[in-house]
């Protein structure tokens, strides 16, 4: 997909896709930072647009990883489907990322590894905001990590009474700047070995 097709679901919903244009090489090299792909993961990718992020992340996972990327956007999430089609890992949901419980348990899988997240969480409301937040949280497992990056950094104040610990930094070298967020599940005492080394 080129960047223009990309500016073009930008301009027909822009409360949607949120950004112009898609993220910087910059963005995409400080959020590979984040993740462990040298293991088997499940990761769930909320808002992976035309896929400059999870392309990345396919080129380091290990061949038995999953991958799920909800994409709410017609246009594009039929564009990640056709590109990503001769890939084992990637499972493209068409629908919106707060179905992410409803759509690990369809598929059998107990929790997750890794959450990222490019949606506009700035401009859900309240009450979507907690409940997707809440099922984040539930959705990883003990020691997994959700990541965001947004134009704002908003969330902190509604993900941090529920996450034990957040890392931030912001990063200038994207149109437009994004403060880029780690939320950490930590471990907690009592829970079990496959927990907390994600045995799914
Ligand atoms: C800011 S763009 C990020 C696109 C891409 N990840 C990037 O970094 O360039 C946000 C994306 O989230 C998608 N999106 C917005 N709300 C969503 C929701 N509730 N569920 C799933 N996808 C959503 C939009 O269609 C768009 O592709």
């Amino acid at each position: 997909m080129s960047a223009l097709a990309f500016i073009k679901e930008f301009i027909t919903r822009p409360a949607q896709v949120a950004s112009i244009i898609p993220s910087s090489k910059a963005v995409t090299k400080k959020i590979l930072d984040r993740f462990d792909l040298t293991k088997r993961c499940v990761f769930v990718e909320f808002g992976p647009g035309e896929g400059c992020h999870t392309r990345e992340l396919l080129r380091q996972a290990t061949p038995d990883s999953e991958f799920l990327l909800f994409e709410i956007n017609h246009t594009l999430a039929r564009h990640l489907e056709q590109q990503f089609k001769h890939d084992k890992r990637v499972h493209v949901i068409h629908g919106d990322a707060a179905t992410l419980p409803q759509e690990l348990a369809k598929r059998g899988i107990q929790q997750c590894d890794y959450v990222l997240s490019g949606i506009p969480f700035s401009l859900i409301d309240i009450e979507k905001k907690r409940h997707m937040l809440k099922g984040v949280y539930d959705s990883l497992r003990s020691g997994g990590i959700f990541v965001i990056y947004q134009v704002t950094d908003e969330l902190r104040r509604h993900a941090l009474p529920l996450f034990q610990r957040a890392h931030s930094e912001y990063c200038l070298l994207n149109f437009p700047p994004y403060f880029i967020i780690s939320f950490f599940k930590e471990p907690k005492e009592g829970d079990s070995a496959s927990q907390r080394n994600g045995k799914h």
